[in-house]
C-alpha cells in the first residue's frame, strides 16, 4: 500500500476508511514491535511516513478518526484546561418531581402562578430527560463561533474544536436564521457506542469506562479534538440561550426551528394539556426506557407559550415552567462490611456504610450514607417509620441499596431473613471520632424534639471540622481554587511547616509569601506538585484574590447559609462591611438591624439567628478580618436591572391583588431589582396596597411610606 499511494484528496470515503484501519493495525504492530525489543521490521522514516498518511487522510476525513486511531493512542493524556466562557444568558437547571402527585402539584403551581383555574387550557410539552452533558452552542451570522460546557450554569468551558468534530451539530445555520442563535442541547453518547468502545478498551487490556454520561464528557474535555471525533458523539437541541430574534412563540416551534436548522431533535417530544396525558406519555416513555440507544433518566415537562414562560420566570435557578419527572432509581442487593461515622463542617457526625462493591444502574457502589442515628434505626425525621416492622441497620446486614442519578447512593431496607446470628444493633458514638468531644444531639427550641443530626462540640478545636471548613471554601461555587482541591487542602493543613502550614482560610493567601521566604521547605520539590503546578497554583490563588460577595459569603461556611442564601444577603447588604456592621449590630436578635435580617424574603428565623451566632463568635471575626487583608470582596450588583425605578428599593405588598397573583407580582418586583419583604419597617420604600389592606397599610402610613395601588405601581414598574 505505500508504495503506491492514492494521493489523499483522491481518496473515497470508503477507500479512506479502509486504509485508516490498515493504518491503525500496521502502526501498533509496529509500536509492538518495537517496543517489546523486537527487531523492528520498518527504518524510522518508513514508521513516520505511516504516521503522516494517517494523519493526512484524518484531516480530511475527520469524522473517519477511528477510537483506535494511532495518532490518539500515543502518551498519556495531558490534564485538560479550557479558557472559560461566561454565557450570554445563565445555563439554568431543573427542579425534580418523582411522583404522579409531585406532577399535578407542578401543573396546578402554574396555573395558581398565573392566577387562572385549572382549566386545561395550558399545554406542557413532554420529551425524554437526556442523561448527557448540556452544551451551548453559539451561532453569528450562521456561523458556528463557540460551544460552551454549562460549568457551574454562568460560566463554562470553551469546548468549541471539540465541538465541531459532532458529526450532528452543523457548522452553518441555513440562510435566514437569526443573527445571533445559541441552541442549546445534550451532548449525548449512544449506549451501543458506550459498549462498542468498552468491549475494545477491555481487549486491549485497557480501562474501561463507566457510562456513557461520563464518557461522554471525557470525550468532550480532550485538548485533542481528535479524540472527540473518534468517539462519535450525538447531540439533541431543546433549548436555548441568547436569540438576536425568536423565530417562534412557543416551545415546541422553537424546537422545530432547530430541526429546520439542521439539530437533531428528540422524536418523543410531545405538546400535551391534560395533567392524565402528560402522565400517560411519561410512562410510556419509561417503557421504551431500555430499548432506546441513550440514556434517559426521566421525562422534563415546559410550559409551551413563551410567553407564559416569561410571566413564570425562575426561582434561584430553576424555572417555574419547567420541571424533570425522574424515573425511579436504580436498586440493588448487598452487604454492609462496616459503619465509619465521617465529620462534617459543622460538626455533623455522618454514619457511611461501606459496601461490598455492587452495580447499580451500571455504576459501582461502595459507600452509602447512612444519614443519622435515627435513620439508622429506622426512623425518619418527622419521627415515622421509615422501614418495615423495626429494621434498623446492623454491621453484616444484607441490604438493598439504590442509586438515583447522581445522588449519593441510599440503603432503603434491610433482608431481615440474611441478617447473621450475631449481628448486633449499632451503637452510635457518644464522642467525636476525630477529637474525642462530646457528641450531642440538640434540642430544637420550638419543637422540643431531638434533632437528628448528632454534632461534635469541638468546633476549632476538632481537626476534621476546620479541615471541611476550608474545603468548603475552596469548593467550586466558593472561592473554586483550581489546584487546590480536597487532597492538597488535607496535605497543607496536616503540615506543621510553617512555610507549608494552612490551618485557616487566609493562610491560603499567604502561601506564596511564606514560600518565597523559605530557604528548606519548597513546594516544587514535594512529590505530586512540581514547578509548572505551583506557579500555576499560586496564579489560581492570586486570581480570587477579587470574588464576588455572595461567593465570599458562601465559603465563610456559616450553617444554613448555601448559596441562594449568600445570594440573597449579598443583594440585600451589597457591601461585605455593610453585611458584618448589621450581623453584630442584631448580636441580642432585637432591634432594626434584627428585624431588617429577619425581613429579607426567603431568610427565615433559624438562618437569621445562624448568621448572627457565627459572628458573634470572636474567632470567627477574627479569621474573617485577617481574610480581609488578604482578600477583596467585590460590592454585589444591586441587580442588572439597573434602569429599572424600583432596583435597590424594598417593597411591601399588601391586600388583595388583582391584576397578578401575590407570587407573580412578588417575583416581577424581583426581577426589577427591588426587594420584597413581608413587613413594613423604616427601610421600606413602598408599599402597594391593595383591597382589604389592614395593619401594614396603617404602619405605611404612620411611618409616611409611599403607598401605591396596583395600578399605579404597573405604571411606575412601567407596565
Ligand atoms: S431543559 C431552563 N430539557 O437536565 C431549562 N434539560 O436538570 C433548561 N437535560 O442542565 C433545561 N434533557 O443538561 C432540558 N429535554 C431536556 C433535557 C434537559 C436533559 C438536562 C440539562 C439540564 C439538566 C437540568
Amino acid at each position: 500500500m505505500s508504495a503506491q499511494q492514492t494521493p489523499v484528496e483522491n481518496l473515497t470515503e470508503e477507500q479512506a476508511a479502509a486504509e485508516l484501519a490498515f493504518l491503525a493495525a500496521e502502526i501498533a504492530r509496529n509500536d509492538e514491535l518495537y517496543h517489546g525489543n523486537d527487531a523492528p521490521e520498518i527504518s524510522d522514516a518508513e514508521y513516520d511516513a505511516l504516521k503522516r498518511r494517517n494523519d493526512a487522510i484524518e484531516k480530511r476525513f475527520p469524522h473517519l478518526i477511528r477510537a483506535d486511531s494511532p495518532s490518539i493512542r500515543v502518551g498519556a493524556a495531558p490534564l485538560p484546561t479550557f479558557a472559560p466562557i461566561t454565557h450570554s444568558r445563565p445555563m439554568l437547571s431543573l427542579d425534580n418531581t418523582f411522583s404522579d402527585e409531585d406532577v399535578r402539584d407542578f401543573v396546578s403551581s402554574v396555573y395558581r402562578f398565573l392566577g387562572q383555574l385549572p382549566d386545561g387550557s395550558i399545554a406542557f410539552t413532554a420529551e425524554p430527560k437526556i442523561d448527557g452533558l448540556s452544551m451551548s452552542i453559539r451561532y453569528e451570522q450562521g456561523r458556528l463561533v463557540n460551544a460552551a460546557t454549562r460549568g457551574d450554569g454562568t460560566t463554562g468551558e470553551n469546548v468549541t474544536e471539540n465541538v465541531k468534530t459532532i458529526k450532528e451539530i452543523p457548522n452553518r445555520l441555513p440562510a435566514g436564521a437569526p443573527d445571533v442563535v445559541e441552541v442549546r442541547g445534550e451532548v449525548y453518547m449512544r449506549k451501543s457506542d458506550f459498549l462498542a468502545l468498552n468491549a475494545q478498551m477491555e481487549a486491549e487490556g485497557r480501562q474501561t469506562y463507566v457510562n456513557p454520561r461520563n464518557t461522554a464528557a471525557g470525550s468532550l474535555r480532550q485538548l485533542d479534538a481528535k479524540v472527540t471525533a473518534s468517539r462519535n458523539l450525538k447531540f439533541f437541541a431543546y433549548t436555548w440561550g441568547e436569540m438576536s430574534e425568536m423565530p417562534a412563540d412557543t416551545q415546541m416551534g422553537m424546537v422545530e426551528k432547530f430541526e429546520e436548522w439542521g439539530f437533531p431533535v428528540n422524536p418523543l417530544m410531545k405538546r400535551l394539556n391534560k395533567v392524565d396525558d402528560i402522565i400517560a406519555h411519561y410512562n410510556e416513555i419509561g417503557l421504551k426506557r431500555p430499548d432506546l440507544d441513550y440514556e434517559i433518566d426521566g421525562v422534563v415537562y415546559k410550559v409551551d407559550r413563551l410567553d407564559l414562560q416569561a410571566r413564570l420566570g425562575f426561582r434561584s435557578r430553576s424555572p417555574r415552567w419547567a420541571t424533570a419527572h425522574k424515573f425511579p432509581a436504580e436498586q440493588a442487593f448487598t452487604h454492609v462490611e462496616k459503619i465509619d461515622i465521617q465529620v462534617g463542617r459543622t460538626g455533623a457526625l455522618t454514619p457511611v456504610a461501606r459496601l461490598t462493591p455492587v452495580t447499580v444502574g451500571g455504576v459501582v457502589v461502595t459507600n452509602a450514607t447512612l444519614h443519622n442515628e435515627d435513620y439508622i434505626r429506622g426512623i425518619g425525621n418527622s419521627g415515622e417509620r421509615i422501614r418495615d416492622d423495626e429494621h434498623d441497620i446492623r454491621i453484616g446486614d444484607t441490604v438493598i441499596v439504590q442509586r438515583a442519578g447522581d445522588v449519593i447512593p441510599q440503603v432503603l431496607d434491610v433482608v431481615m431473613e440474611k441478617r447473621p446470628a450475631d449481628a448486633v444493633p449499632y451503637e452510635f458514638p457518644k464522642k467525636c471520632p476525630v477529637c474525642g468531644s462530646h457528641a450531642v444531639r440538640e434540642k430544637n427550641e420550638k419543637t422540643g424534639k431531638l434533632d437528628s443530626v448528632t454534632r461534635c462540640t469541638g468546633g476549632f478545636v476538632c481537626r476534621a471540622q476546620a479541615v471541611e471548613h476550608l474545603k468548603h471554601f475552596v469548593s467550586r461555587n466558593a472561592f473554586d481554587i483550581e489546584g487546590l482541591g480536597a487532597k492538597q487542602i488535607d496535605f497543607f493543613f496536616e503540615s506543621s511547616d510553617p512555610a507549608l502550614s494552612i490551618k485557616t482560610a487566609p493562610e491560603i493567601f499567604t502561601l506564596k509569601k511564606r514560600q518565597e521566604a523559605s530557604e528548606l521547605t519548597k513546594l516544587e520539590n514535594i512529590e505530586g506538585f512540581g514547578k509548572v503546578s505551583v506557579k500555576k497554583l499560586f496564579g489560581a490563588i492570586d486570581e480570587r484574590r477579587n470574588i464576588t460577595l455572595h461567593r465570599f459569603i458562601y465559603a465563610l461556611g456559616i450553617r444554613h447559609i448555601g448559596e441562594t442564601n449568600a445570594k440573597l444577603l449579598a443583594r440585600a447588604y451589597g457591601t461585605y462591611e455593610a453585611f458584618e456592621a448589621a450581623m453584630k449590630e442584631a448580636a441580642d436578635f432585637s432591634g432594626d438591624a434584627w428585624e431588617d435580617l429577619n425581613n429579607i424574603e426567603g431568610i427565615g428565623e433559624v438562618v437569621a439567628r445562624a448568621l448572627v451566632e457565627f459572628f458573634k463568635e470572636p474567632r470567627n471575626v477574627e479569621v474573617i478580618s485577617r481574610l480581609l487583608e488578604e482578600v477583596t470582596p467585590q460590592a454585589a450588583e444591586q441587580i442588572s436591572a439597573s434602569g429599572s425605578p424600583v432596583a435597590g428599593k424594598t417593597v411591601v405588598f399588601t391586600g388583595s391583588l388583582e391584576k397578578f397573583t401575590r407570587e407573580e407580582a412578588k417575583a416581577r418586583a424581583e426581577s426589577l431589582g427591588a426587594k420584597v419583604a413581608g413587613s413594613v419597617s423604616k427601610k421600606t420604600d413602598y408599599v402597594v396596597a391593595g383591597p382589604g389592606a389592614g395593619s401594614k397599610l396603617d404602619k405605611a402610613r404612620e411611618l409616611g411610606v409611599q403607598v401605591m395601588d396596583e395600578d399605579e405601581w404597573l405604571v411606575f414598574i412601567g407596565g
